[in-house]
């Protein structure tokens, strides 16, 4: 049995709170889970060198891949921002969601507040690059 969204939540919202993020100030933390109910998570990891920001999404998904999970078996993805609206996966995300999440993966945002987005990841991005 997969945990429950709100569980997922509630994983993510605590990990936000080791998000790197002295430049913008923003919190995020995300989860994602495997075939099995298997949960990895990430922070945001910003930089001085802004462009060397790593999104909690990508970390998240790096960290399920160095665990051994493979691409196509991650069917959820939940990102949570702190104190800031349920936000919207940024483009460099969803082109790294398309090639490990699997094809009719779900993506869910949230925040402080109850308002919830979700999506799949073909709605994010669709027709991308990918090599086969
Ligand atoms: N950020 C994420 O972690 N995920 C997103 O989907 C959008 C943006 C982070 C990157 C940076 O640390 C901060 O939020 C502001 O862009």
């Amino acid at each position: 049995m997969n945990p429950a969204i709100a569980e997922l939540r509630a994983l993510a919202r605590s990990v936000s709170e080791h998000a790197h993020s002295p430049h913008s100030g923003l919190q995020v933390g995300a989860v994602v889970v495997d075939g099995r109910g298997n949960t990895y998570t990430g922070c945001n990891v910003e930089n001085a060198s802004y462009g060397l920001t790593q999104c909690a999404e990508r970390n998240a998904l790096g960290a399920a891949i160095a665990a051994g999970v493979r691409p196509g078996e991650i069917h959820t993805l939940l990102v949570y921002a702190r104190g800031f609206q349920a936000l919207s996966p940024c483009g460099a995300c969803r082109q790294v969601m398309a090639e490990l999440l699997a094809p009719d993966a779900r993506v869910i945002s949230c925040a402080n507040d109850e308002a919830e987005r979700s999506w799949k990841i073909g709605e994010l991005l669709p027709d991308p690059f990918i090599i086969d």
